[in-house]
Protein backbone atom coordinates (compact mmCIF):
# COMPACT_ATOMS: atom_id res chain seq x y z
CA UNK A 1 0.00 0.00 0.00
CA UNK A 2 1.71 2.77 -1.29
CA UNK A 3 0.56 6.27 -0.04
CA UNK A 4 -3.21 6.41 0.97
CA UNK A 5 -6.29 8.81 -0.52
CA UNK A 6 -5.99 11.03 2.45
CA UNK A 7 -2.94 12.51 0.71
CA UNK A 8 -4.12 12.20 -2.71
CA UNK A 9 -5.76 15.74 -2.68
CA UNK A 10 -3.81 18.42 -3.34
CA UNK A 11 -4.10 21.32 -1.34
CA UNK A 12 -6.15 24.57 -3.31
CA UNK A 13 -3.01 26.68 -4.48
CA UNK A 14 -4.61 29.50 -3.23
CA UNK A 15 -3.20 28.51 0.03
CA UNK A 16 0.22 28.29 -0.91
CA UNK A 17 -0.38 31.66 -1.98
CA UNK A 18 -1.31 32.54 0.99
CA UNK A 19 1.49 30.96 3.20
CA UNK A 20 3.88 32.58 0.54
CA UNK A 21 2.48 36.02 0.91
CA UNK A 22 2.77 35.62 5.30
CA UNK A 23 6.70 34.35 4.78
CA UNK A 24 7.16 37.37 2.28
CA UNK A 25 5.63 39.85 5.03
CA UNK A 26 7.98 39.18 7.55
CA UNK A 27 6.11 35.76 8.83
CA UNK A 28 9.12 33.82 8.24
CA UNK A 29 11.24 34.81 11.29
CA UNK A 30 7.95 33.95 13.23
CA UNK A 31 8.11 30.61 11.82
CA UNK A 32 11.47 30.32 12.66
CA UNK A 33 12.36 30.24 8.80
CA UNK A 34 15.55 31.62 7.23
CA UNK A 35 16.27 33.30 3.63
CA UNK A 36 16.90 29.75 2.58
CA UNK A 37 13.13 28.75 3.16
CA UNK A 38 12.51 29.21 -1.31
CA UNK A 39 15.45 26.21 -1.16
CA UNK A 40 14.74 22.79 -2.32
CA UNK A 41 11.44 21.61 -4.09
CA UNK A 42 8.14 22.97 -3.36
CA UNK A 43 6.58 19.93 -4.74
CA UNK A 44 7.89 18.42 -1.19
CA UNK A 45 7.02 21.10 1.23
CA UNK A 46 3.93 22.83 2.90
CA UNK A 47 1.33 22.68 1.53
CA UNK A 48 2.01 19.89 -0.91
CA UNK A 49 2.56 16.58 0.09
CA UNK A 50 6.34 14.96 -0.72
CA UNK A 51 6.73 11.23 -1.72
CA UNK A 52 7.93 10.24 1.08
CA UNK A 53 4.85 10.63 2.97
CA UNK A 54 3.00 9.13 0.29
CA UNK A 55 4.96 6.03 0.11
CA UNK A 56 5.50 3.46 2.75
CA UNK A 57 9.90 3.09 3.79
CA UNK A 58 12.01 0.35 3.83
CA UNK A 59 11.58 -1.53 6.96
CA UNK A 60 13.86 -2.60 10.04
CA UNK A 61 16.64 -4.89 9.52
CA UNK A 62 16.81 -3.64 5.03
CA UNK A 63 19.42 -1.43 6.70
CA UNK A 64 21.43 -4.11 8.78
CA UNK A 65 24.55 -1.78 9.81
CA UNK A 66 23.11 1.86 10.02
CA UNK A 67 24.44 4.56 7.88
CA UNK A 68 23.94 9.02 7.72
CA UNK A 69 21.37 9.90 5.20
CA UNK A 70 22.71 9.89 1.64
CA UNK A 71 21.77 13.62 2.06
CA UNK A 72 24.83 14.14 4.42
CA UNK A 73 26.92 12.44 1.60
CA UNK A 74 29.75 15.67 1.87
CA UNK A 75 30.48 14.79 5.10
CA UNK A 76 33.50 12.85 5.23
CA UNK A 77 37.31 12.47 6.28
CA UNK A 78 39.52 14.03 3.51
CA UNK A 79 43.02 14.14 2.90
CA UNK A 80 45.14 17.16 1.19
CA UNK A 81 46.79 15.82 -2.16
CA UNK A 82 50.26 17.64 -2.18
CA UNK A 83 50.67 16.40 1.91
CA UNK A 84 50.09 12.90 1.30
CA UNK A 85 53.25 11.27 -0.30
CA UNK A 86 51.28 8.01 -0.55
CA UNK A 87 48.47 6.60 0.12
CA UNK A 88 50.06 4.28 3.26
CA UNK A 89 52.37 6.68 5.39
CA UNK A 90 49.39 9.93 5.38
CA UNK A 91 47.02 11.29 6.84
CA UNK A 92 43.03 12.19 6.83
CA UNK A 93 41.25 14.89 8.74
CA UNK A 94 38.23 14.49 11.00
CA UNK A 95 34.92 16.91 9.61
CA UNK A 96 35.01 18.87 12.80
CA UNK A 97 32.65 21.70 10.80
CA UNK A 98 30.31 19.09 10.20
CA UNK A 99 30.02 17.50 13.85
CA UNK A 100 28.76 18.52 16.83
CA UNK A 101 28.77 17.56 20.15
CA UNK A 102 31.59 16.45 21.81
CA UNK A 103 31.83 12.64 20.33
CA UNK A 104 33.33 12.17 17.30
CA UNK A 105 31.36 9.33 15.30
CA UNK A 106 33.34 5.87 14.54
CA UNK A 107 33.47 6.80 10.76
CA UNK A 108 35.32 9.87 10.97
CA UNK A 109 37.64 10.23 13.03
CA UNK A 110 41.18 11.27 11.05
CA UNK A 111 43.31 8.52 10.36
CA UNK A 112 47.43 8.50 10.56
CA UNK A 113 49.09 5.35 9.17
CA UNK A 114 52.92 5.24 8.70
CA UNK A 115 52.51 1.73 6.50
CA UNK A 116 48.64 1.61 6.08
CA UNK A 117 46.14 -0.10 7.51
CA UNK A 118 47.13 -3.58 8.91
CA UNK A 119 44.26 -5.59 8.74
CA UNK A 120 44.44 -8.15 11.45
CA UNK A 121 42.05 -11.57 12.48
CA UNK A 122 41.23 -11.65 15.93
CA UNK A 123 41.95 -15.10 16.22
CA UNK A 124 45.33 -14.51 15.33
CA UNK A 125 45.82 -11.25 17.27
CA UNK A 126 48.28 -11.76 20.45
CA UNK A 127 50.01 -9.64 22.34
CA UNK A 128 53.39 -9.95 24.31
CA UNK A 129 54.61 -8.10 27.29
CA UNK A 130 58.12 -9.40 28.48
CA UNK A 131 61.37 -7.57 29.39
CA UNK A 132 61.85 -6.59 32.93
CA UNK A 133 59.17 -8.48 34.55
CA UNK A 134 58.48 -11.77 36.36
CA UNK A 135 56.60 -13.43 34.58
CA UNK A 136 56.48 -12.49 30.78
CA UNK A 137 53.20 -13.17 29.17
CA UNK A 138 51.13 -13.54 25.90
CA UNK A 139 47.44 -12.35 25.49
CA UNK A 140 44.67 -13.27 23.19
CA UNK A 141 41.85 -10.89 22.57
CA UNK A 142 40.00 -12.55 24.87
CA UNK A 143 42.37 -12.64 27.68
CA UNK A 144 41.94 -8.77 27.64
CA UNK A 145 37.86 -9.08 27.69
CA UNK A 146 38.22 -10.66 30.95
CA UNK A 147 40.63 -8.28 32.84
CA UNK A 148 37.91 -5.73 34.76
CA UNK A 149 36.73 -3.20 31.94
CA UNK A 150 36.92 0.53 32.43
CA UNK A 151 35.09 2.85 30.14
CA UNK A 152 37.18 6.63 29.29
CA UNK A 153 36.38 9.40 27.40
CA UNK A 154 39.31 11.54 26.12
CA UNK A 155 40.20 13.15 22.90
CA UNK A 156 43.36 11.76 20.36
CA UNK A 157 45.57 14.48 19.02
CA UNK A 158 48.45 14.27 16.53
CA UNK A 159 51.46 16.21 17.98
CA UNK A 160 51.36 17.52 14.15
CA UNK A 161 47.90 19.18 14.22
CA UNK A 162 48.11 22.60 13.08
CA UNK A 163 51.36 22.04 12.54
CA UNK A 164 51.11 23.73 8.54
CA UNK A 165 50.56 27.01 10.14
CA UNK A 166 53.70 27.62 11.82
CA UNK A 167 54.60 29.79 9.18
CA UNK A 168 51.53 31.48 8.84
CA UNK A 169 47.88 30.65 7.68
CA UNK A 170 48.14 27.84 5.26
CA UNK A 171 44.90 25.63 4.97
CA UNK A 172 41.53 26.97 4.25
CA UNK A 173 39.21 24.90 6.65
CA UNK A 174 39.13 23.70 10.24
CA UNK A 175 39.32 20.11 9.11
CA UNK A 176 42.51 20.40 7.79
CA UNK A 177 43.97 23.01 10.02
CA UNK A 178 42.49 21.34 13.33
CA UNK A 179 41.06 17.95 12.17
CA UNK A 180 44.07 15.56 13.83
CA UNK A 181 41.98 15.26 16.51
CA UNK A 182 39.26 12.69 17.35
CA UNK A 183 37.27 11.96 20.97
CA UNK A 184 35.75 8.65 22.22
CA UNK A 185 34.66 6.99 24.77
CA UNK A 186 36.90 3.94 24.49
CA UNK A 187 36.37 0.86 26.57
CA UNK A 188 39.65 -1.49 27.54
CA UNK A 189 41.93 -2.43 30.32
CA UNK A 190 44.10 -0.34 32.08
CA UNK A 191 47.66 -1.06 31.39
CA UNK A 192 48.40 -1.27 34.99
CA UNK A 193 46.72 -3.76 35.16
CA UNK A 194 48.23 -5.78 32.66
CA UNK A 195 52.09 -5.01 34.05
CA UNK A 196 50.40 -5.79 37.63
CA UNK A 197 49.62 -9.78 36.28
CA UNK A 198 53.04 -9.84 34.76
CA UNK A 199 54.67 -8.10 38.14
CA UNK A 200 57.28 -5.31 37.35
CA UNK A 201 60.89 -6.00 38.45
CA UNK A 202 62.41 -3.29 40.51
CA UNK A 203 64.65 -1.45 37.59
CA UNK A 204 61.72 -1.35 34.98
CA UNK A 205 61.56 2.97 34.19
CA UNK A 206 60.30 2.88 30.27
CA UNK A 207 58.15 0.46 28.03
CA UNK A 208 58.60 -0.33 24.59
CA UNK A 209 55.29 -0.37 22.47
CA UNK A 210 55.31 -2.02 19.08
CA UNK A 211 52.23 -1.89 16.31
CA UNK A 212 51.80 -4.81 14.51
CA UNK A 213 51.50 -2.90 11.53
CA UNK A 214 54.18 -2.88 8.31
CA UNK A 215 55.65 -0.19 10.30
CA UNK A 216 56.05 -1.85 13.31
CA UNK A 217 55.94 1.77 14.93
CA UNK A 218 57.48 1.51 18.16
CA UNK A 219 57.50 4.52 20.96
CA UNK A 220 59.21 4.60 24.40
CA UNK A 221 56.41 5.69 27.22
CA UNK A 222 57.62 6.19 30.20
CA UNK A 223 56.69 3.92 32.83
CA UNK A 224 54.66 6.20 35.45
CA UNK A 225 52.35 7.20 32.70
CA UNK A 226 51.51 3.57 32.17
CA UNK A 227 50.62 2.79 35.80
CA UNK A 228 48.97 6.35 36.07
CA UNK A 229 45.95 6.08 33.37
CA UNK A 230 47.33 4.27 30.57
CA UNK A 231 44.72 2.05 28.65
CA UNK A 232 44.86 -1.07 26.41
CA UNK A 233 41.59 0.19 24.62
CA UNK A 234 39.40 -2.75 22.33
CA UNK A 235 35.85 -0.67 22.02
CA UNK A 236 35.18 2.86 20.80
CA UNK A 237 31.61 4.12 20.89
CA UNK A 238 30.43 0.68 22.19
CA UNK A 239 31.91 -0.70 19.23
CA UNK A 240 34.61 -2.81 18.21
CA UNK A 241 37.73 -0.37 16.96
CA UNK A 242 37.57 0.37 13.99
CA UNK A 243 40.81 -1.48 11.63
CA UNK A 244 41.99 2.21 10.48
CA UNK A 245 42.05 2.90 14.82
CA UNK A 246 43.65 0.12 15.29
CA UNK A 247 41.52 -3.47 15.36
CA UNK A 248 41.61 -5.21 17.85
CA UNK A 249 43.74 -3.26 20.41
CA UNK A 250 45.39 0.18 20.68
CA UNK A 251 47.32 2.11 23.44
CA UNK A 252 45.23 4.98 24.56
CA UNK A 253 47.45 7.35 26.44
CA UNK A 254 45.28 10.36 28.02
CA UNK A 255 46.20 14.15 27.35
CA UNK A 256 49.29 12.95 25.46
CA UNK A 257 50.47 13.08 22.04
CA UNK A 258 48.33 10.54 19.58
CA UNK A 259 52.05 9.35 17.28
CA UNK A 260 52.82 7.56 21.28
CA UNK A 261 49.16 5.56 20.99
CA UNK A 262 50.60 2.66 18.99
CA UNK A 263 47.45 1.02 16.78
CA UNK A 264 47.21 -2.74 16.65
CA UNK A 265 49.34 -3.11 19.52
CA UNK A 266 51.31 -6.72 19.75
CA UNK A 267 54.33 -6.25 21.86
CA UNK A 268 54.84 -4.26 25.42
CA UNK A 269 58.82 -4.94 26.42
CA UNK A 270 59.39 -3.49 29.99
CA UNK A 271 62.82 -2.12 30.00
CA UNK A 272 65.13 0.93 32.53
CA UNK A 273 65.31 3.30 29.79
CA UNK A 274 64.10 4.76 26.36
CA UNK A 275 65.02 2.65 23.23
CA UNK A 276 66.61 4.52 19.75
CA UNK A 277 63.56 3.90 17.23
CA UNK A 278 64.23 2.59 14.23
CA UNK A 279 61.79 5.34 12.52
CA UNK A 280 63.05 8.59 13.24
CA UNK A 281 63.43 9.41 16.88
CA UNK A 282 64.35 13.21 16.18
CA UNK A 283 61.36 13.52 13.96
CA UNK A 284 58.59 13.72 16.76
CA UNK A 285 60.55 16.33 18.54
CA UNK A 286 60.31 20.33 18.16
CA UNK A 287 63.12 21.89 16.72
CA UNK A 288 63.58 25.17 18.15
CA UNK A 289 65.64 28.57 16.74
CA UNK A 290 68.34 27.77 18.19
CA UNK A 291 68.46 24.64 16.70
CA UNK A 292 68.26 22.40 20.30
CA UNK A 293 65.04 20.06 19.90
CA UNK A 294 62.60 19.68 22.90
CA UNK A 295 62.27 16.28 23.06
CA UNK A 296 59.61 14.24 25.37
CA UNK A 297 57.29 17.00 24.67
CA UNK A 298 54.01 14.28 25.03
CA UNK A 299 51.19 16.24 26.85
CA UNK A 300 48.92 18.43 24.45
CA UNK A 301 48.59 21.79 25.52
CA UNK A 302 45.27 23.51 25.68
CA UNK A 303 43.73 24.46 22.64
CA UNK A 304 40.52 26.01 21.00
CA UNK A 305 38.48 26.00 17.33
CA UNK A 306 35.96 27.80 15.90
CA UNK A 307 34.37 24.94 14.08
CA UNK A 308 31.01 26.87 12.78
CA UNK A 309 30.98 29.67 10.65
CA UNK A 310 34.93 28.50 9.24
CA UNK A 311 36.02 28.64 5.90
CA UNK A 312 34.16 25.21 4.80
CA UNK A 313 31.36 26.39 6.61
CA UNK A 314 30.31 29.79 5.34
CA UNK A 315 27.42 32.22 6.92
CA UNK A 316 24.47 31.73 4.74
CA UNK A 317 22.10 34.53 5.87
CA UNK A 318 23.02 38.44 5.51
CA UNK A 319 23.28 39.34 9.17
CA UNK A 320 21.03 38.89 12.15
CA UNK A 321 21.06 36.29 15.08
CA UNK A 322 24.00 34.15 14.80
CA UNK A 323 25.49 31.03 16.36
CA UNK A 324 29.21 30.56 16.79
CA UNK A 325 30.61 27.19 17.93
CA UNK A 326 33.75 25.21 18.52
CA UNK A 327 35.35 22.29 20.32
CA UNK A 328 38.34 23.27 23.18
CA UNK A 329 40.64 20.52 24.54
CA UNK A 330 43.51 20.37 27.16
CA UNK A 331 46.13 17.50 28.15
CA UNK A 332 46.31 18.50 31.58
CA UNK A 333 42.96 18.11 32.68
CA UNK A 334 39.32 20.06 32.14
CA UNK A 335 38.40 22.31 30.19
CA UNK A 336 37.23 25.45 32.25
CA UNK A 337 36.30 28.24 30.54
CA UNK A 338 36.46 29.32 26.88
CA UNK A 339 36.61 33.05 25.70
CA UNK A 340 35.13 34.27 22.25
CA UNK A 341 36.48 37.50 20.10
CA UNK A 342 34.98 38.90 16.92
CA UNK A 343 37.17 41.65 16.66
CA UNK A 344 40.95 39.64 16.43
CA UNK A 345 41.57 39.45 19.97
CA UNK A 346 40.88 43.08 21.11
CA UNK A 347 37.71 42.21 22.88
CA UNK A 348 36.78 38.74 24.59
CA UNK A 349 33.47 37.50 25.85
CA UNK A 350 33.01 34.17 27.84
CA UNK A 351 32.17 31.25 25.41
CA UNK A 352 28.99 29.02 26.70
CA UNK A 353 29.87 25.69 27.50
CA UNK A 354 27.43 23.16 26.79
CA UNK A 355 27.50 19.67 27.49
CA UNK A 356 29.88 17.38 29.46
CA UNK A 357 33.12 19.16 30.29
CA UNK A 358 35.43 16.02 31.03
CA UNK A 359 38.90 15.82 31.44
CA UNK A 360 41.21 15.80 28.54
CA UNK A 361 38.29 15.61 26.09
CA UNK A 362 36.71 17.72 23.54
CA UNK A 363 34.66 20.43 24.88
CA UNK A 364 31.92 22.33 22.81
CA UNK A 365 31.56 25.53 23.45
CA UNK A 366 29.07 28.16 21.45
CA UNK A 367 28.57 32.14 21.44
CA UNK A 368 25.23 33.72 19.77
CA UNK A 369 25.35 37.06 18.94
CA UNK A 370 23.66 39.30 16.63
CA UNK A 371 25.61 39.82 13.47
CA UNK A 372 25.72 43.68 12.19
CA UNK A 373 26.52 42.15 8.78
CA UNK A 374 30.17 43.76 9.13
CA UNK A 375 33.47 41.84 8.63
CA UNK A 376 34.69 39.57 11.47
CA UNK A 377 38.25 38.41 12.62
CA UNK A 378 36.58 35.45 14.95
CA UNK A 379 39.35 33.56 17.55
CA UNK A 380 38.40 31.60 20.37
CA UNK A 381 41.06 30.72 23.30
CA UNK A 382 40.92 28.05 26.10
CA UNK A 383 41.23 28.13 29.72
CA UNK A 384 41.95 25.22 31.36
CA UNK A 385 41.89 24.02 34.79
CA UNK A 386 45.42 24.73 35.62
CA UNK A 387 44.35 28.23 34.55
CA UNK A 388 46.77 27.92 31.78
CA UNK A 389 45.65 30.03 28.85
CA UNK A 390 45.89 29.04 25.03
CA UNK A 391 49.02 31.42 23.12
CA UNK A 392 48.63 33.28 20.42
CA UNK A 393 50.16 31.85 17.33
CA UNK A 394 52.93 34.67 17.73
CA UNK A 395 53.58 34.55 21.14
CA UNK A 396 54.08 31.03 20.23
CA UNK A 397 56.78 31.78 17.58
CA UNK A 398 58.77 34.08 19.99
CA UNK A 399 58.83 31.27 22.39
CA UNK A 400 59.73 28.32 19.69
CA UNK A 401 60.39 29.76 16.08
CA UNK A 402 59.23 28.41 13.47
CA UNK A 403 61.20 25.15 12.67
CA UNK A 404 58.80 22.55 13.90
CA UNK A 405 55.94 21.11 12.99
CA UNK A 406 54.73 20.09 16.36
CA UNK A 407 52.91 21.51 19.19
CA UNK A 408 51.10 24.39 17.51
CA UNK A 409 48.56 25.61 20.05
CA UNK A 410 48.17 28.89 18.96
CA UNK A 411 44.98 30.81 18.73
CA UNK A 412 43.37 30.35 15.37
CA UNK A 413 42.02 33.70 13.16
CA UNK A 414 38.92 32.83 10.81
CA UNK A 415 38.15 36.67 8.78
CA UNK A 416 34.81 36.46 8.00
CA UNK A 417 34.21 38.62 4.96
CA UNK A 418 30.31 40.80 4.62
CA UNK A 419 29.33 38.00 1.84
CA UNK A 420 29.41 35.54 4.86
CA UNK A 421 32.51 33.32 2.94
CA UNK A 422 35.53 32.51 5.88
CA UNK A 423 38.89 32.50 5.05
CA UNK A 424 41.83 31.34 7.29
CA UNK A 425 44.48 34.63 8.94
CA UNK A 426 46.47 36.02 11.05
CA UNK A 427 46.37 39.03 13.17
CA UNK A 428 49.67 40.37 14.50
N1 LIG B 1 50.43 3.09 15.53
C1 LIG B 1 50.91 2.29 14.57
N2 LIG B 1 51.08 0.99 14.83
N3 LIG B 1 51.24 2.77 13.33
C2 LIG B 1 51.09 4.11 13.03
O1 LIG B 1 51.37 4.51 11.90
N4 LIG B 1 50.45 6.35 13.87
C3 LIG B 1 50.48 7.16 15.09
C4 LIG B 1 49.54 6.59 16.14
N5 LIG B 1 49.73 5.18 16.29
C5 LIG B 1 50.58 4.99 14.04
C6 LIG B 1 50.23 4.42 15.29
C7 LIG B 1 50.13 8.56 14.86
S1 LIG B 1 51.37 9.58 14.29
C8 LIG B 1 48.92 9.07 15.22
S2 LIG B 1 48.59 10.72 15.06
C9 LIG B 1 47.84 8.20 15.74
O2 LIG B 1 48.20 6.83 15.75
C10 LIG B 1 46.59 8.38 14.91
O3 LIG B 1 45.55 7.61 15.43
P1 LIG B 1 44.21 7.40 14.59
O4 LIG B 1 44.61 6.94 13.21
O5 LIG B 1 43.40 6.44 15.34
O6 LIG B 1 43.57 8.76 14.51
CO1 LIG C 1 50.51 11.64 14.54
Amino acid sequence: MAGTDRHKDKPAASRRTVLRAALAAGGAAALGRSALADAGNPANQPPNVPDWTRNLGDGVAVRAYGKPSKHEAHVIRRDVEWLTASRESSVSFTPLHELDGVITPNGLGFERHHSGIAEIDPADYRLIIHGLVDKPLIFTLDDLKRFPRVNRIHFCECAANSGMEWRGAQLNGCQYTHGMVHCVMYTGVTLKTLLDEAGLKPKAKWLLLEGGDAAAMTRSLPLQKALDDALIAYRMNGEMLYPEHGYPARVVLPGWEANMWVKWLRRIEVGDQPWHHREETSKYTDLLENGIARRFTFVMDAKSVITNPSPQAPLRHKSGFTILSGIAWSGRGKISRVDVSLDGGRNWRPARIDGPAWDKALTRFYYEFDWDGRELLLQSRAIDETGYVQPTKNELRKLRGVNSVYHNNGVQTWHVHKNGEVENVEVS
